[in-house]
């Protein structure tokens, strides 16, 4: 539904690297879709010198260079209408009776603004306050929202801290805190999955579930972002946001409706009931490496400490390893591996769910090797998919089994993919804040990892690595509860 007022989308660090990769592209995208109506206006806030003419072409090139179709001219056209150029250095005092000038004397731009914080987390808070400061933040004359990036805070302390902050200038209903694994159709589509079928729901729970892996592999490595990640690292960069929010879908009771705070409320108990790991116990449930020099891809690439911008001395995990458990009537003792790592062997985004043996196992005698396992792989990247594995009989006279998966690809060859800023980006326009954060979510999700990064902040022992290419150190396995639970790298049950 297009929306039929029209807002300012203004865009702060629009120069940056999640602009030009995710934001303006969605944009795009959204118009061509006809998604964004006719007064809606795009003000680019950065600190280049540029005006709105260099601006265009800058985002042409942007867009032509990561457009999977080649550009639409006459949408582009429209498309470059709408943008702004706003020169500024944030810090500059002047810059924010300027910015109030410009959004507010021009009648071509719409009175209702989104505030899109694409710029450092150190610099949220200010921002925000400027605009208060300045009456930008009132809601008289349109809808005042404000879009934060993650990492929303560091750690337990800052994430309150920033709340804190951002509660005097901001109604919640004004946050709109972003997760843009939320915006993924695939993770939408556990949701789906879940509620919208009555098939698995008996079975969804401790007493046919042996353990779930939620894993988000790479193959890239930190490239230019060193500056951020080496004060990140996997952790916080991956499990504390993405991977916890995977977490919530996968074992979340069924919500009153699909509105927002019914949604966030299940979520967030899912959350409150992770039992706490003690940091004398981090080693039991965590696991970090960091890569060394490797072959990706056929193509040899440097370790971690030879990436532009990292210390030669960092002790920051590429690679981060996780079990949890959910403290509650359904889940109790269900272990859930959660693995993040970048320079790994492939690049893919894996939901596993790993059903238990039947009580008796008849088959088990004419089968080579150990009974397998029922598992449902939802693939959320690259591939989009649903798979359900079965054991069934082998065709002939024996009495031999195998497994065979039940295969289907969410999407067809000429359904294009939708990125998740595209949904999200129109969520803001709606005021749908279903697939934002709420604060609490943050702060559980901040409760549940900051002893690890606590711990392995004090640790001194030598730091695990593996080489780039590989799926990490063996010795993550030690997390696992079984013998015969092992991490599954693909779709394919084999690999
Ligand atoms: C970002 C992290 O939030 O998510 C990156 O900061 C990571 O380090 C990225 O690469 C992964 O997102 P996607 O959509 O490519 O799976």
């Amino acid at each position: 539904m297009p929306d039929f007022n029209g807002c300012t989308y203004v865009i702060f660090g629009a120069t940056g690297n999640l602009s030009r990769e995710k934001l303006m592209p969605a944009l795009y995208r959204l118009d061509l879709a006809g998604e964004l109506c006719a007064e809606t206006r795009i003000v680019a806030c950065g600190r280049r010198d540029w005006d709105d003419a260099h601006l265009v072409e800058e985002v042409r090139g942007w867009l032509q260079a990561r457009s999977r179709t080649p550009l639409n001219e006459a949408v582009f056209q429209r498309f470059a209408g709408r943008l702004r150029y706003f020169r500024g250095d944030l810090r500059e005092e002047a810059i924010w009776p300027a910015l109030r000038e410009r959004l507010l004397s021009d009648p071509g731009l719409p009175g209702s603004i989104a505030f899109y914080m694409a710029i450092r987390p150190a610099e949220f808070g200010l921002v925000v306050e400027k605009l208060a400061g300045q009456g930008l933040l009132e809601e008289n004359g349109g809808w005042r929202r404000v879009v934060i990036e993650k990492p929303f805070g560091y750690d337990l302390e800052s994430a309150r801290a920033l709340q804190a902050h951002l509660a005097r200038f901001l109604r919640e209903e004004q946050i709109f805190r972003i997760d843009h694994y939320l915006g993924k159709s695939m993770v939408q589509n556990v949701l789906v999955f879940r509620f919208a079928n009555t098939l698995l729901e008996p079975l969804w729970n401790r007493n046919y579930i042996d353990h779930v892996q939620i894993t988000h592999s790479e193959t890239a490595g930190v490239g230019t972002r060193g500056a951020y990640y080496d004060g990140a690292g996997a952790m916080r960069d991956m499990i504390q946001s993405h991977l916890l929010q995977l977490l919530t879908l996968v074992a979340m009771e069924p919500p009153v409706s699909m509105e927002a705070e019914d949604l966030r409320n299940e979520k967030v108990k899912v959350l409150k009931s992770l039992r706490a790991i003690p940091e004398e116990r981090v080693e039991e449930h965590a696991f970090r490496a960091q890569y060394t020099a490797g072959v990706v891809e056929g193509r040899p690439v440097p370790g971690y400490l030879e990436e532009p911008g990292i210390p030669a001395d960092s002790r920051t995990e590429t690679y981060a390893a996780l079990k949890l458990y959910v403290d509650n009537w359904r889940w109790r003792g269900v272990p859930f591996y959660l693995r993040t790592g970048k320079r790994l062997a492939a690049k893919q985004s894996l939901i596993s769910i790993c059903f238990r043996h039947p009580p008796q196992q008849f088959f088990r005698d004419i089968q080579e090797g150990p009974m397998k396992q029922n598992w449902i792989v939802l693939g959320i990247q690259p591939c989009e998919c649903l798979r359900m594995e079965v054991t069934v009989k082998e065709p002939g006279l024996e009495m031999r089994t195998r497994q065979r998966s039940l295969d289907a690809q969410l999407r067809t060859a000429r359904e294009t993919p939708i990125d998740a800023y595209e949904e999200l980006l129109l969520d803001v326009i709606d005021g749908d804040r279903s697939l934002f954060l709420r604060y609490d979510e943050v702060e559980w999700a901040w409760r549940t990892v900051d002893p690890v990064i606590r711990h392995w902040q004090a640790e001194e022992a030598p730091l695990p690595t593996y080489p780039a290419g590989t799926w990490g150190p063996p010795e993550s396995r030690r997390l696992f509860e079984k013998p015969q639970q092992r991490w599954r790298h693909s779709l394919d049950p084999e690999e």
